[in-house]
């Protein structure tokens, strides 16, 4: 591996609380050997683009609507991510379709936090509170958070970190949001980021190993 940073892509299509943990995480000195090198939204005027503004971090927009095809879109993101030398892709709160013209150029170099413990409440349709809807009318007792590899197959790639938290009696879906988003999403995505920059995840089938 060269001596230089590793440089990080962010994804994003929303607020931006995860975007936000990164930045805030980057400012502690806790992306090791990583930077954050551009925010990509897949939407115009999102708040996300803000807190990168605020940061000074170069950002742009890719919007879904201006592309025929979810390939398009994929080939644009591809070039963006090549003219910038980008090493890690990281999807926080990124809910557009990409195809496999992505992991061809970004094998085991792409990942994303999800709000639920995977294989729990994932795949098409489980995105933002709809994923904790889903784990409130199910019942379950704890959920919490996943970050992992990013594969063709949607929520299917090798898991990085997980983390629980519990589900409450009164909890409603946006209250079980914020808890998942504190407790978990906002220390395991920066945590999972710097593991990568430094070289620690190796990825042997589905099992990623963290390396000391
Ligand atoms: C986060 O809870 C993230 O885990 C979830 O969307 C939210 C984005 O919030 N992602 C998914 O549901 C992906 N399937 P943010 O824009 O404030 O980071």
């Amino acid at each position: 591996m060269s001596m230089g940073k590793r440089r990080i892509a962010v994804l994003v299509s929303g607020g931006g609380t995860n975007l936000q943990a990164l930045i805030d995480a980057q400012g502690r000195g806790e992306i090791v050997n990583g930077e954050i090198s551009i925010v990509i939204s897949s939407a115009p005027g999102v708040y996300a683009l803000e807190r990168a503004k605020n940061a000074g971090i170069h950002n742009c927009v890719l919007d879904r609507k201006n592309y025929p095809s979810s390939q398009a879109m994929t080939a644009a993101l591809v070039e963006k991510l090549k003219e910038f030398s980008i090493d890690l892709v990281v999807m926080a709160g990124f809910m557009t379709i990409v195809t496999h013209e992505l992991f061809e150029v970004y094998n085991n170099a792409v990942i994303n936090i999800h709000p639920a413990l995977i294989p729990s409440f994932c795949g098409k349709g489980a995105y933002g509170l709809h994923v904790h809807e889903q784990a409130l009318a199910y019942g379950v007792k704890i959920s919490g958070a996943t970050v992992h590899f990013v594969t063709e197959e949607c929520d299917s790639g090798p898991i990085i970190l997980q983390q629980a938290v519990d589900v409450l009696p009164d909890d409603t879906p946006e209250a079980l949001q914020r808890r998942i988003m504190e407790q978990c999403e906002w220390k395991l995505l920066p945590q999972a980021v710097s593991l990568f920059c430094q070289g620690r995840l190796a990825v042997e089938g589905r099992v990623v190993h963290i390396l000391p």
